[in-house]
């Protein structure tokens, strides 16, 4: 088994984690002074979100120089002290890879623009002459994930493509240079000690061949996504078993994981489990986001049905488990209360595979209110102000004091990159530690306690102890046994025919009745450890 098939991996978004040099945004000195939370916190795995310089026009997703830091988060010796701390503390690290576009500020960009039609340098992009008598119409009907159309139309005439903001046209993958660029990029961050990249939108690098129409209501039905001509074509394989190749085999710097240990995690919108498990075949990706899980609604037969078809898919070595991102919701504002985040952490934990936790997720942060003038997502923008975005799960974290900027940075609250709301002071580290009954010492202790039982094979599918239209789960693995009370009325644990002894609950439990909303771990070490592996259940 390698360390990322049970991994607990901490998404850190660095701009909103710590600062150091008292700017106000989150930089790479102060998430290396605070790497120590995510160590004690139990996490294994540290995946940070981009850091290279961008104009910022989508969170610095658009990047204009991919072996480099942003100046305002700090150096590449910064970067350095970042990878030797995480691995002084045994954590793993992990960079994302932003492959589908750059940034327009990209000088490959730039000298698309200066060169012309028909150039080398606009061959690297996506550029077509548009639709029309004129050409002023795009040159099909693709739609941006962000709102309008997928094109954006240049001075001299042409359209060029971007799946996302107009500022992160798309790169075309055809191209011979700009595969051996990203070859060396991988290289690059390899030699600086990375253990493994995420794939930023790695379903959509290549477009069909004649780049055809997609047809009405393109992203109303996430489940069709594998239907669509810029999504999920064939070619993404052959590029990702080249990806594969190259961290097998890529010499480790001291420090590093072994090259066949590296891991490389697909963010793939392909919802479809036969599809999505096409990106982890054994010599391509090793894992993929389970946005189904992330999406499911809090409805014990759905989460059953999703935690089933998570685990019986080809590939099922490499499942995930997801309840929030820089991108969604937070869970205790998606699920509707703090109680069911509690709960459907404790679910995630429990289960075997890994799981990815959003930084703020441990404190139970709920979505917070931008106000319009200090929005930063493009989404804004692009909905013409209907759609707020993501900003709300993007605000920089609370770690002490009673007010704003509560200990992220020495600038002045007015300052911080994002805002922060003024109740948020129950949400700090400092106080969440001092408290028995708080998110963080719930998250501590279930990663303590699922580190001290592990699943020995997180491929095996949980025996289920409850019936698919329970309104409860109930399910072991190895010497753990969770049940998770998603009804209105409170759960007699007696009954329920379960072993065990109750060692954590996510909310208030007596010792008889678990109450609505409410997780219980049982841990029964006097059975086999190990599970058996068929899936099913001795009661159904
Ligand atoms: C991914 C990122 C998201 C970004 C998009 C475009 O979905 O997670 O934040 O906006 O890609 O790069």
């Amino acid at each position: 088994m390698s360390w990322w098939q049970d991994t607990v991996c901490y998404e850190l978004y660095p701009r909103a984690f710590a600062d150091w040099d008292g700017d106000g945004t989150g930089d790479l000195a102060g998430a290396t002074a605070r790497l120590g939370h995510i160590a004690e916190l139990g996490a294994d795995a540290v995946w940070i979100t981009p850091f290279y310089p961008s104009p910022l026009a989508d969170g610095g997703y658009d990047i204009a120089d991919y072996t480099a830091v942003a100046p305002d988060l700090g150096t590449s010796e910064d970067f350095d002290r970042l990878t030797a701390r995480a691995h002084d503390l045994g954590l793993k690290l992990i960079v994302d890879l932003v492959p589908n576009h750059t940034s327009d500020q990209h000088p490959w960009f730039r000298e698309a623009l200066a060169a012309g039609p028909g150039s080398t340098a606009r061959g690297r992009y996506l550029f077509r002459p548009g639709r029309g008598l004129a050409g002023e119409l795009p040159p099909n009907d693709w739609q941006s994930a962000f709102g309008g159309p997928a094109w954006t139309r240049v001075a001299d005439g042409e359209w060029y493509c971007h799946l996302h903001a107009p500022e992160q046209p798309d790169l075309n993958w055809r191209e011979q240079e700009v595969r051996s660029a990203f070859s060396d990029v991988l290289r690059y961050w390899l030699d600086r000690g990375v253990d493994g990249f995420r794939v930023d939108v790695a379903h959509a690098l290549f477009k069909a061949e004649g780049m055809p129409d997609a047809g009405p209501g393109q992203h109303q039905d996430p489940l069709r996504n594998h239907l669509m001509p810029y999504y999920d074509q064939e070619e993404l394989h052959p590029l990702y078993r080249e990806w594969r190749k190259l961290l097998d085999t890529h010499p480790a710097p001291p420090g590093a994981v072994a090259p066949h240990d590296r891991v490389m995690v697909a963010e793939s919108a392909v919802f479809d489990p036969a599809r999505l498990a096409r990106y982890i075949r054994p010599d391509e990706m090793h894992q993929a986001f389970n946005f189904a899980f992330l999406e499911a609604a809090w409805d014990p037969a759905e989460l059953r049905r999703v935690i089933d078809a998570s685990l019986s898919a080809p590939g099922g070595g490499a499942v995930t488990w997801l309840l929030s991102s820089h991108d969604a919701v937070r869970p205790v504002t998606r699920l509707g209360s703090a109680m069911r985040a509690r709960a459907a952490a404790l679910l995630m934990l429990a289960l075997p595979g890994s799981a990815y936790l959003y930084q703020g997720e441990e404190l139970g942060l709920p979505q917070a209110t931008i106000p319009d003038h200090r929005i930063l997502d493009p989404l804004w923008e692009r909905s013409g102000h209907t759609d707020r975005g993501r900003d709300g799960s993007r605000v920089p974290l609370p770690w002490s004091g009673d007010l704003p900027p509560y200990g992220f940075t020495t600038a002045k609250a007015e300052r911080t990159w994002l805002p922060q709301p003024d109740d948020w002071a129950p949400y700090t580290v400092a106080a969440q530690e001092r408290d028995p009954a708080s998110t963080l010492t719930l998250y501590r202790e279930a990663l303590r306690l699922r580190r001290a039982h592990p699943a020995y094979d997180p491929t095996a599918a949980p025996r289920w102890y409850s019936a698919p239209t329970d309104p409860y789960l109930a399910f072991r693995r190895s010497a753990l046994t969770c049940v998770v009370n998603l009804g209105t009325q409170p759960l007699p644990l007696a009954g329920l025919g379960l072993t065990g002894s109750p060692v954590l609950a996510s909310g208030p439990f007596d010792g008889g009745t678990i109450p609505p909303d409410t997780a219980l771990w049982l841990v029964d070490d006097t059975e086999p450890q190990h599970n058996e592996g068929d899936g099913h259940g001795p009661v159904h």
